[in-house]
């Protein structure tokens, strides 16, 4: 018993790993007796950019998938339920059985697995990857799209995250949201524990004085323009993650198929960051519907992969702060 406990720990705690937006990490485990129970955090949404908390569940269903690659390692198999609660919010049941277990190689790239924002190498994934990339495995509702760089839809998408960048820097809210969540020295990232490192955003640590001066010069359309353009220039290929019925299972399941890809993506070297902000925006999500092939399908995460040195990991909270015993 004293084991078996110790092992369902030990897999609740590859949950932390996971990506989430804005570094929410938006999850808390309750350990059962013969699996978990994973609750949506709502105690610090992202009411401005993601509104729907779309981005939100697709995170919780990313640390989902980390815990079932996890379990089936140790031996179990995994059957999930989805549970309605009374204030509306969708929680996750997993119930786990020995001797069903499908072990996977992704589960070896769980801890090496990073956003990267950097400028990439400017180097082409071969086809061959690609195809691999193409033929991955997706929960049922969830399709993705891969463009290759310079493709009509690839430099579609470069004017749509243009567009979306001077929409949500043009609004406040958007950018107290998004400073709220920036951790500026060593000593608010030990304090929070989560959010965007300065180090995972590529620049130093700025002292509090010079802090307003450079957030006012950074944080506006053109500046962000710039340096998106770069990425984009330097990618290899865009990725799109699309759903069909838009709902929160769906986005959950969603999240379990993107943590796959970013952990194939992982294994096979390549490098990968999001660049999601036209799904954020309606008006523009509705021009990708319109202009891309994607079947009249929900635009939610939009990726771009390429070859990049690794960079510093983000900060993650203590397991003793999401994990419990129930
Ligand atoms: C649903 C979702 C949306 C995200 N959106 C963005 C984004 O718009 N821009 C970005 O730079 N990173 C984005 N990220 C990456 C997170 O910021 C990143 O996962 C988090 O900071 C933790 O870092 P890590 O992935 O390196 O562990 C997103 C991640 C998820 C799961």
């Amino acid at each position: 018993m004293e084991k078996h406990l110790s092992d369902l720990y030990t897999m609740s705690t590859y949950a932390i790993k996971a990506p989430s937006s804005h570094n929410t990490q938006p999850w808390i485990i309750f350990i059962k007796d013969n699996g978990f129970e994973i609750y949506p955090d709502f105690s610090n949404p992202l009411t401005i950019a993601d509104n729907l908390n779309r981005e939100l569940y697709i995170s919780l269903g990313c640390a989902i998938e980390n815990i079932c690659l996890a379990a089936n390692e140790k031996g179990y198999g995994e059957a999930l339920t989805f549970i309605l609660n009374e204030n509306q919010q969708v929680n996750v049941r997993i119930d786990l059985s020995k001797g069903t277990a499908n072990p996977s190689a992704l589960f070896s790239q769980i801890n090496k697995r990073q956003t990267n924002r950097s400028v990439f190498f400017d180097r082409e994934i071969p086809d061959k990857e690609i195809t691999k990339l193409t033929n991955l495995k997706l929960d049922e509702g969830v399709k993705h799209f891969i463009y290759k760089y310079n493709a009509t839809e690839f430099n579609l998408i470069r004017s749509f995250v243009r567009e979306a960048n001077e929409i949500q820097l043009a609004d406040d809210r958007y950018k107290d949201e998004l400073l709220n969540w920036i951790r500026f020295s060593n000593s608010q990232i030990n304090q929070f524990q989560n959010g965007l490192s300065y180090k995972t955003l590529g620049v130093s640590i700025i002292p509090p004085f010079l802090r307003k001066i450079i957030i006012k010069s950074q944080l506006k359309a053109s500046a962000q323009n710039k340096a998106d353009e770069k990425r984009m220039q330097t990618s290899s290929h865009f990725v799109l993650f699309t759903c069909e019925k838009n709902t929160p299972e769906e986005w959950i399941k969603l999240g379990r198929s993107l943590q796959r890809f970013l952990l194939q993506t992982c294994k096979m070297k390549i490098a990968s960051g999001f660049l999601n902000q036209p799904c954020e925006v309606e008006v523009i999500a509705d021009k990708m519907k319109d202009c891309l092939q994607i079947e009249n399908r929900h635009p939610a995460i939009l990726l771009r992969i390429g070859y990049a040195h690794p960079v510093a990991y983000s900060p993650r909270k203590q397991a003793s702060s999401i994990i419990f015993n129930k």
